[in-house]
Order: structure tokens, then C-alpha cells, then sequence
């Protein structure tokens, strides 16, 4: 494998796409809410200010996320999602909320930290319900591991957090126990942009089949 490869945390298909999801994907390129890193990002630059800025990695239909940015307006947030019809749907969100505090890509999150993301810039990074990859065999393609979490860690500033939701419980004690045994991140309270945030499509399915919601948020040291 060269050096630049990854297992990757997804297998791309194409999946159904809608007519409105289709006219904003065609139009992306000239949409100032949609970016492609040819280079290290300059959050400043790219949002035109100093707010702190959250990345969110595989915001699936990207209702909650649009609906956190819409709440929360003194901070940025970047979007990250490998499937179209993803990127198509906030989009219109976007729009339609008229939100200048949401950029997203159509991008694999494990090369965005590595190629264009300068060290301790985010404020945060959330991923709620990364796919599980539930049998054995599949774990390598689990996103969270100890190599992704240095990562992470590396991109977030000193006191910047993470936020993981997972309702996979063997996933989600394997995060615990990766996130534990790195000694530079702290258990904390969930920070006050989550208070009160809506249910993803996975959340409620997770849910109704009498799934425990593993809902963690750690500090940089
Ligand atoms: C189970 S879904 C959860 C979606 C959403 N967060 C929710 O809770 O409804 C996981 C999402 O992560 C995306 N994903 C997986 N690996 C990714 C990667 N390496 N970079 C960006 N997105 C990724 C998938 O495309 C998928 O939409």
C-alpha cells in the first residue's frame, strides 16, 4: 500500500438521487457553500472572519448539522460527506436557511485532515453515528481507530473537543476504551452547541431498536 492509502471508511455507490439533490450538485461549483482543498484551508479565509470553527465527518442527510449552524451563528462549521446525494440535500438546506456559517466537501474526512487541515485549528470535531462496520472481518475499515484519533487530536487546539455518537455498544466501548488509553484527551460534559439537538435518521433508528446512545465528548489536554 503507498503511503497516501487508506483503508477507506466507506465503499462508494450510487445511490437513489432526487431531482432538487441533482440541480445543486450540477450547480455545486459555483456555489460559495461548497469547496474543494486543492491546498492547507485557512478557516479565516474561507468563512471570512475569526469564529471558531467545528468539522463535522459524515453528516449522512445533513439535517442535523444544518440545524446546529442555523442555531448556533458565532461559529463556523465545515461538513464533510463522501455521498452525493448528501452533498446535494444540504445544500439546499443551506439555502434555504440562508447560512453563511456552513461550507461543506464532498471529500474522504481521513485524507481532508491529513492533506489540507492546518495543526490545532478547529475548535472541534464531531462524528455522529460513523458507520459501524459491524462484522469482525470489517473492523479495519472502522473510521475511529488510535491513528485517526492522533489525528484529530493533532487538528483540534489545546481545550478543543470531541464528539462521537455511536449506538453500536462494541464500537462504542472500543472508542471508549481508545480514547481512554490515550492519555492527551479528558472526559467532559457535552458542550452547549449539542444541548438539545435533534435526532439524526440513524439516532432514531438506533433508538427504536432499543439501542443504548453512547454519546461521548472529550478535551484536548
Ligand atoms: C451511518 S451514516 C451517519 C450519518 C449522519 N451523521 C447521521 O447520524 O444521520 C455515516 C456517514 O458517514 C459517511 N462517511 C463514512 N466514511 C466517511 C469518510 N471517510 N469521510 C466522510 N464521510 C464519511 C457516510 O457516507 C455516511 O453518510
Amino acid at each position: 500500500m503507498r503511503n497516501e492509502e487508506h483503508i477507506k471508511s466507506f465503499v462508494k455507490r450510487s445511490g437513489r438521487i432526487t431531482n432538487v439533490q441533482r440541480y445543486f450538485l450540477k450547480n455545486k461549483k459555483n456555489n460559495h457553500n461548497f469547496f474543494t482543498p486543492t491546498e492547507t484551508i485557512n478557516l479565516y479565509k474561507l468563512f471570512d472572519n475569526k469564529n471558531p470553527c467545528v468539522l463535522d465527518i459524515g453528516f449522512g442527510d445533513g439535517k442535523l448539522l444544518s440545524n446546529i449552524a442555523k442555531i448556533n451563528t458565532n461559529i463556523n462549521f465545515i461538513g464533510l460527506e463522501v455521498y452525493e446525494s448528501g452533498i446535494g440535500n444540504i445544500l439546499k438546506q443551506i439555502e434555504k436557511s440562508n447560512l453563511s456559517n456552513l461550507k461543506v466537501s464532498n471529500i474522504d474526512a481521513v485524507s481532508f485532515l491529513k492533506k489540507y487541515v492546518q495543526n490545532n485549528s478547529f475548535y472541534g470535531i464531531s462524528l455522529f453515528f460513523p458507520d459501524p462496520w459491524p462484522k469482525k472481518r470489517h473492523y479495519k475499515r472502522r473510521i475511529i481507530n488510535a491513528n485517526f484519533l492522533e489525528n484529530m487530536l493533532m487538528k483540534i487546539k489545546k481545550n478543543g473537543f470531541v464528539k462521537i455518537v455511536t449506538d453500536w455498544e462494541n464500537y462504542g466501548e472500543r472508542i471508549i476504551e481508545l480514547l481512554d488509553e490515550n492519555k492527551k484527551f479528558e472526559k467532559i460534559q457535552d458542550i452547549s452547541i449539542y444541548k438539545e439537538r435533534i435526532l439524526t435518521k440513524f439516532e432514531k433508528r438506533g433508538i427504536s431498536q432499543g439501542n443504548r446512545i453512547i454519546d461521548l465528548t472529550y478535551k484536548a489536554k
